[in-house]
């Protein structure tokens, strides 16, 4: 019989970043009893790498904003493939939600007025991004969490949850987890079950994510028979640091664009201004002087005229735009393109506006940002694609399985503007909390089923008892080395044809991966675990990516370089898994109600 310590729980929460710590607040609020389980200490969620800001139309900065325009440019910037619903909630609370955040100790930075100071960035029409300095992601998890710890929420640090438990209808019962620090086996029923475990990109390997970002929670909900949808949608961050090698992928804040910093080629051309899509035609600056006087209006605190510079444009268009530049041989020394704000700022507003990019590139590339160019280059950093929600309750296509964050799906359609997933965590985290909380009020708990927490513990155990087999740590640097050039920022037919193939050889290579015997402090198994929800999680990508024949968002095809104006401008990929098989099928995008559709200006959807 296998050796498993057992807890009850009327909602568990699976992941402590901001989406999981706030569905835990409200839980508890609710009178719901509410643990975390989380693979990290608390406090060093990936949540932290959010850096610039959380979107929300505060109208501090800049009085025209209001949540309809923040719809709008969500819908636009996702090429109107959102969930409208879900973007329709996420522009109307997020101001509350921030306000809610300051009111439990956040410290934003303010306007001269005194109110949460807003900063540009990327899609947005107005300056939008409530922010700390450009540390937000860490000031949001420091706030989340002493509320958390003061709301009687109970914490399992340090612990991976390996499967969920159902009961014979599918409905989610709980979960088995180990403790990474001793290799215990933990079995937990539940009423509900929350997934906030973020997001997948350390399948690849230039990525900005933290090193807990290995699909687990859409792997369980994968396994647990749950739907997924968007998985092709990728978004490469433009800017990561590309030298020195030890630090390749990690995030440069778009803030810093947000503070007029501007991107130059080899030959010090601006060539943002030669990547302008047509359907942001009219958004952006045209011209370099028009670009500056940009900048000049927001140093000097005035409304800035709607116009944009170019490097603001979404994430997807500048993102190639860099690759453009350096597969055409106009790349920085290390492979990258230069971002200046220093030609830009003055010593003292960066250093007041970017700390920890100042002091990032000076410890780590030697790089002081107040007087030369930083490096930077694409690095995989969020998956728009995740668990299909219900838009109100975030109830995945399981009874009693939740998602919320990154993890969860449709929000944000093709592409997610930077900024709307602090907005996203906090926001959806609360409803999650609150309708995970709700159901645990119906029902009763739930016994646990001893043969299925038996075999799951087995199962997690499995690797320690191998004979033969490769060090995981080699699989999982080919898996991600593998997806980085077959499945990366450009994909073509063949490249996801053969990824497919590679990743069915993977599921071997996992299967028979051995870590040695070690429960105590084996990371190597706790790799061999990981790799599991990967190779799974990468198919789901391939697959979706192989199946949408054209280009939209964070999917590039060079076989089908523009975006079909036809099937694909409405249609989305839903994922599941039959007989241990990921299927996949396609499905019409619900459209919005009249009156939110009055809001988009969709005369130029057909080019996007
Ligand atoms: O660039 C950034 O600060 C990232 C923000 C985000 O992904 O929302």
């Amino acid at each position: 019989m296998a050796d498993y310590q057992s807890h009850e729980f009327d909602v568990i929460v699976i992941g402590a970043g901001g989406a999981g710590l706030r569905a835990a607040i409200e839980a508890s609020r609710q009178g719901a009893k509410t643990a975390i389980i989380c693979k990290s200490l608390l406090g060093k969620a990936h949540t932290v790498m959010a850096e610039g800001g959380a979107a929300a139309a505060l109208a501090n900065a800049d009085d025209r904003d209001d949540w309809q325009t923040h719809f709008k440019d969500t819908m636009k910037g996702g090429k109107y493939l959102n969930n409208w619903r879900m973007a329709e909630i996420h522009a109307q609370e997020s101001p509350d939600r921030i306000r809610e955040l300051e009111q439990w100790g956040a410290v934003f930075d303010r306007t001269p007025q005194g109110l949460i100071n807003q900063r540009n960035f990327g899609g947005h029409t107005y300056p939008r991004l409530a922010h700390v300095g450009d540390s937000t992601g860490l000031e949001i998890i420091r706030t989340l969490q002493e509320k958390g710890i003061h709301s009687g929420v109970d914490v399992f640090m340090e612990y991976t949850v390996r499967d969920l438990l159902q009961a014979e209808d599918g409905t989610c019962t709980g979960c088995v987890a180990y403790d990474r620090v001793d290799g215990k086996m933990h079995a937990f029923s539940a009423k509900s079950v929350i997934l906030a475990t973020g997001g997948i990109t350390r399948c690849w390997s230039v990525c900005s994510g933290s090193w807990e970002y290995t699909g687990d929670g859409h792997a369980l909900a994968l396994w647990a028979g749950a739907e997924l949808i968007d998985m092709e949608f990728v978004q490469f961050h433009p800017t990561g640091m590309v030298w020195p090698p030890s630090v390749r992928g990690i995030l440069v804040t778009e803030g810093v664009r947000g503070e007029g910093g501007v991107l130059k080629n080899s030959e010090g051309v601006r060539f943002m201004f030669d990547n302008v899509p047509e359907m942001f035609k009219g958004d952006h600056a045209e011209t370099e002087e028009e670009a500056k006087e940009w900048v000049r209006q927001v140093v000097a605190g005035q409304k800035a005229s709607v116009r944009r510079p170019p490097e603001l444009l979404t994430r997807d268009v500048v993102a190639k735009a860099i690759n453009k530049e350096v597969a055409e041989g106009r790349g920085s020394t290390h492979g990258g393109v230069y971002l200046d704000i220093a030609s830009q700022r003055s010593a003292e507003e960066i250093i007041a506006k970017l700390p920890s990019m100042h002091h990032q590139f000076r410890e780590l590339a030697g790089v002081d940002i107040t007087k030369e160019p930083m490096e930077v280059g694409p690095t995989a950093h969020y998956v728009m694609g995740g668990v299909r929600v219900d838009a109100e309750t975030q109830e995945s296509t399981v009874k009693g399985l939740y998602a919320a964050g990154e993890v969860a799906s449709g929000l944000h359609g093709a592409n997610r503007l930077g900024g709307n997933s602090l907005s996203d965590l906090i926001v959806f985290g609360k409803r999650a909390g609150e309708f995970a909380a709700k159901r645990a009020t119906e029902i009763a708990q739930p016994a646990l089923d001893v043969s299925q927490v038996e075999s799951a513990v087995t199962a997690a155990l499995a690797p320690l008892g191998r004979e033969g087999g490769e060090n995981p740590g080699i699989i999982y640097d080919d898996l991600r080395e593998m997806m980085q050039t077959k499945v990366g920022i450009i994909r073509t037919n063949d490249n996801l044809e053969s990824a497919l193939v590679d990743l069915k050889d993977f599921h071997e290579r996992v299967k028979n991966a051995n870590p040695g015997s070690a429960l105590l402090y084996n990371s190597g198994w706790h790799q061999a675990l990981d790799l599991t929800n990967m190779v799974d999680i990468s198919t789901t990508c391939a697959l979706a990516a192989l199946t949408r024949t054209e280009s939209r968002g964070g999917h590039t095809r060079d076989d089908f370089p523009e975006p079909d104006t036809g099937k694909w401008s409405h249609t989305i990929n839903v994922i599941w898994m039959e007989d241990s098989e990921v299927k996949i099928r396609q499905e019409e995008i619900d459209q919005p109600p009249e009156e939110l559709e009055k809001l988009l200006d969709r005369s130029k959807k057909k080019e996007a």
